[in-house]
């Protein structure tokens, strides 16, 4: 739970400014821990509540961005905007110049895995040359080029499928959307949104010490099928897990979109984060994070509270 990270991390230094581009899901968890921690956060939606705290940025309205003076003194900036479908960098099209002038002392980009195409199952690390295999992780990649090429403090965490409270199988179970699919030697990697907001908060501690790798794998300790998540999330819940399906049948009946993503299968290695940069993972594995994501679930008559960063204007 988030409260963990709050109590066992170390604050960013007094007189740091985060500014979070994108508070979706992973962007608000990190912006709710920074918070709780004292540290100030502007952090943007395409369309804030006007009684909110949220900055407007919509690239495609780029003249109804944040403003440099909205914007001054921040010293770290997280961009989560995936890019867009044209391929353009959303944020640096419009907001580069802004950045350039602030006091900046780390940027990081959320990316993803997709980077690395199809491995066959084996192990892939930062070490390996990115091969995107699609054409949005083409455009993924072309993105953390055109942030690498800024000459900003920049880091890349290439993140795999991401999922916590409110967005894990466990929701897809209760809302009969879960299916049970087998694929003989398919594993998919993941990570627990709370773990990228303590990544994040650990990686700029790292920096600030002078340990500061280009990409990191933000990743959990436990590639592994599809299947063997539902089972225990279904065991975990109390409901009858879905129907068996085989891959090939049931490849028919999915969108291109999912079919994608059963076309690659990648272990990615989160070594560089664990042992050399000694990040220590909340959710390890499957099992620790669908526990929390079901302490957590409105269903659950057993439900713990705890910050919750979708509950808030913030
Ligand atoms: N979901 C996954 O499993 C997964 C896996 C690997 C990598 N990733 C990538 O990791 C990043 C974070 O993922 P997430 O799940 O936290 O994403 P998310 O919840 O969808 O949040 C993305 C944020 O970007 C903002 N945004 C999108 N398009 C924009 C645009 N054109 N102009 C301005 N803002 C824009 C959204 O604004 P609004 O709040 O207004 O919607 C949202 O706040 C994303 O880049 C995602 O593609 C995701």
């Amino acid at each position: 739970m988030l409260n963990d990270l709050v109590n066992r991390s170390r604050p960013l230094p007094a007189g740091s400014k985060m500014l979070i581009l994108g508070g979706g899901f992973s962007g608000s968890t990190l912006a709710t821990l920074l918070r709780a921690q004292g540290t100030p956060v502007i952090c943007t939606r395409r369309n804030p509540e006007p009684s909110g705290t949220h900055l407007c940025f919509d690239s495609d309205n780029p003249d109804q961005g944040p403003k440099p003076e909205d914007l001054e003194g921040t010293t770290h900036v997280l961009s989560t905007i995936p890019p867009s479908r044209d391929g353009r960098e959303p944020v640096l099209t419009s907001l580069l110049p802004t950045l350039r002038d602030l006091p900046l002392r780390w940027v990081g980009y959320l990316s993803t895995t997709g980077v690395y195409g199809d491995r066959g199952g084996d192990w892939v690390s930062e070490a390996d040359p990115a091969t995107p295999g699609q054409d949005r992780s083409r455009r993924r990649l072309a993105c953390e080029n055109a942030w690498q090429r800024t000459g900003l403090p920049m880091q890349i965490l290439r993140l795999p499928g991401i999922y916590g409270p409110k967005r894990s199988v466990i929701n897809g179970l209760q809302q009969g959307r879960a299916r049970m699919i087998h694929k003989t030697g398919q594993v998919f990697c993941r990570i627990h949104v709370e773990d990228i907001a303590g990544a994040c908060l650990h990686l700029i501690h790292k920096a600030e010490e002078g340990a500061w790798p280009s990409v990191v794998n933000i990743s959990d300790d436990c590639p592994a099928p599809s299947e063997e998540l539902l089972g225990f999330a279904a065991d975990l819940i109390q409901m009858e897990p879905p129907p068996f399906e085989d891959f090939d049948a049931a490849s028919q009946s999915m969108s291109a979109m999912a079919r994608s993503f059963w076309s690659e299968n990648r272990r990615v290695s989160n070594y560089l984060l664990r042992n050399t940069l000694k990040y220590e993972l909340l959710h390890p594995d499957f099992r620790v994070g669908l526990r929390d994501c079901w302490l957590q679930d409105p269903l659950n008559p057993n439900r713990k509270e705890t910050l919750d960063p979708r509950s808030t204007t913030g």
